[in-house]
């Protein structure tokens, strides 16, 4: 994880920095730092524990020698706690040369080894100071940045992202990237680096990704990209699309809020252009009807909420598309040997395009044959760089850490995906089709319905429930995500103890956690949909209440079946039975964020996370 920044140009640069910095917090919050090299030439840095304020204070207290040349890093620990010494930037060279650094190096133990008998000593326990004193070697050989990284990198093994600056050279940034984001913003007389596209987006829209097993230089004039053996690389610049205030709190009390309220828009803007006469026709994927026909098999991956809402993806695919579907959590996923062939769709889910576990899964199936589709919000990301075809949700930035709006975008790209390949393989009717399309038009407001008619009572619910120490949630169908995502969010930002459960498991064990008082939430499926299901779901209700459990329902309005045995009943408006998760998440998130309000918890970056795992 961690956030990393880079300028150069003419413009004072410790603004920049820590402007790009405070976008990239939701990457790691365990300390910041900054190296500037100053008008003088010197080489000057500042790096504090804690969350960027921290950093902020400090330099306000006492100002570093502004300069045009910088880098900036916001930490979430791996190697080292999180201590003013193990925050970035580290030194080398006398303190010539600053590096900062996004990953683990694995192998750094015998690198330091190798270092301390050629009498190096270290400052920190970190495994960038090992790479930071491995290219200040090497420059005090060659005097030459470009060449110090060249001579280095190979020898690193693991993730990094690392970007370094040099005093004897000043208005130049090298950087280079294995298995870490990276993403160069192209300005006039001024260049940038990133670790996404939010760093600089408030300066330039145009930008460059980086691939695997690059180096870029950038300097105001010129960036110049190269693999590891300094052959040049050919890059196209990409537009970014959006702007810097869709980044912006605008007004809102957190970031969750703000991108809770924006999922009617993430779910319109990720269905538009991709309808055409009634029927999903996702552009993206032209050219692909002769795998969609032929595949055999699709393997969904993904970590977290994604994870979850590859879940629901099964459903809709099995139902349209009628391919078997196995949903696989990446970690797990390329640890044994999954039964992949050339017929296997492998298909990945994820927000950031740079989840480390998510990456390797795609990269193991390409390895194994299978084609790889990506669902990814994050353009530039390597997720979709890395798989044969992408299909971007369309949520704009998710800078809380809790994932909402990406989750719902991520959700209806798979009901698009599932109803594009139903149409292809001539598995879906051209009526159901046709009716599947408009409850995917109606979404937005219904979802913006529940958050007008529920936001405010789920919030006086939660605010009742601040010193609750445990809260279940049950789900069948497509009702078990959302029950396991609703505890999710809980977990994440409330610190309160949660599961969630398939509804029907109840009696195998869950059943035993129920005493007086207990809170459980039951997303209740529609009994249009199907009278059994809502029967099974509403005896479950009743067993848990006759053993005393508090039930919070989640119901389609007008369900009266419900209300004998629930205390309070949250209504969502009726929708498809796969389309129903898109409604029921949203009091399940609200609550959440109520909660953890409630607490005088910081609802964006809540303790010990990290948005974009970029770690294994
Ligand atoms: C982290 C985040 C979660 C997110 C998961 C997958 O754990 O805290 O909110 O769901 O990573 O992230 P991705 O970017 O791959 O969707």
């Amino acid at each position: 994880m961690c956030g990393i920044v880079g300028y150069v140009g003419a413009r004072p640069s410790e603004d920049i920095l820590l402007a790009g910095l405070a976008r990239l917090e939701y990457r790691g919050y365990d300390s910041a730092g900054i190296a500037v090299i100053d008008e003088a030439g010197s080489l000057g840095s500042r790096k504090k524990a804690g969350k960027l304020q921290a950093l902020r204070d400090s330099l306000a207290e006492h100002p570093l020698p502004d300069g045009t040349t910088g880098i900036g890093h916001t930490r979430w620990a791996t190697h080292g706690g999180p201590t003013d010494a193990n925050a970035h930037p580290h030194l080398a060279d006398e303190d010539r040369l600053a590096l900062i650094h996004n990953g683990i190096i694995e192998n750094f133990a015998e690198l330091r080894a190798e270092l301390e008998a050629d009498g190096v000593s270290f400052r920190s326990e970190t495994d960038t100071e090992v790479a930071a004193a491995l290219i200040g070697r090497e420059y005090r050989r060659t005097g030459d940045l470009r060449t110090a990284f060249r001579a280095v990198v190979n020898r690193l093994e693991g993730a990094f992202t690392l970007l370094a600056l040099h005093q004897d050279e000043p208005g130049l940034v090298v950087a280079a990237r294995r298995n870490s984001p990276l993403v160069v913003g192209l300005g006039e007389g001024e260049n940038f680096l990133g670790s996404d596209v939010a760093a600089f987006v408030e300066h330039t829209r145009r930008a460059l990704a980086i691939g695997q097993d690059e180096i870029v230089a950038i300097t105001p004039e010129a960036v110049v990209v190269t693999d590891f053996e300094g052959n040049a690389v050919e890059s196209t610049p990409f537009e970014v699309s959006w702007d810097s205030a869709a980044a912006e709190k605008g007004g809102w009390p957190s970031f969750m809020a703000k991108e809770v309220a924006e999922q009617s828009e993430a779910v319109a803007n990720t269905i538009r252009g991709r309808i055409k006469d009634s029927a999903v026709v996702i552009p993206e994927l032209d050219g692909l009807d002769d795998l969609f026909r032929d595949v055999d098999r699709i393997i969904v991956t993904a970590c977290g909420t994604a994870a979850y809402a590859a879940m629901v993806g099964k459903y809709a695919i099995e139902q349209w598309a009628r391919v078997p579907v196995d949903v696989e959590l990446a970690h797990e996923f390329r640890y044994r040997d999954p039964v992949i062939g050339e017929r296997t769709l492998v298909v990945s889910i994820s927000q950031s395009g740079e989840t480390m576990d998510t990456l390797m899964a795609v990269k193991y199936a390409r390895e194994r044959g299978a084609r790889t589709l990506s669902i990814c919000n994050t353009q530039g990301a390597t997720i979709p760089r890395e798989s044969d075809a992408v299909v971007y949700t369309h949520a704009g930035p998710e800078v809380a850490v809790a994932s909402t709006k990406a989750f719902v975008a991520q959700i209806t790209a798979l009901l698009l995906l599932g109803l594009h390949m139903g149409r292809v393989r001539g598995s879906l009717p051209a009526e159901e089709s046709a009716a599947a399309v408009l409850e995917l038009e109606n979404l937005p407001a219904k979802i913006d319905d529940v958050l007008d008619a529920e936001q405010e009572r789920v919030s006086q619910l939660a605010g009742w429930m601040a010193d609750t120490r445990s809260v279940l949630f049950l789900g069948r169908h497509v009702g078990y995500p959302i029950a396991l995502e609703g505890a999710l969010k809980l977990k994440e930002i409330s610190y309160i103890h949660a599961e969630g459960f398939a509804a029907g498991e109840l009696k195998h064990g869950p059943i035993a956690l129920i005493e007086p008082g207990q809170p459980v939430f039951v997303i209740v499926p529609s009994p249009r949909h199907s009278a059994l299901l809502h029967a099974k779901v509403v005896s479950n209700i009743q067993e848990i209440r006759a053993r005393g459990a508090r039930v919070i329902v989640v119901a389609e309005e007008g369900d009266a079946a419900v209300l004998p045995f629930a205390d309070e009943v949250i209504r969502i408006p009726l929708a498809g039975a796969l389309f129903e998760p898109l409604l029921a998440v949203v009091p399940l998130q609200i609550f959440a964020m109520a909660l953890a309000t409630a607490k005088g918890l910081d609802v964006d970056q809540p303790r010990n996370l990290a948005k974009s795992v970029t770690v294994e």
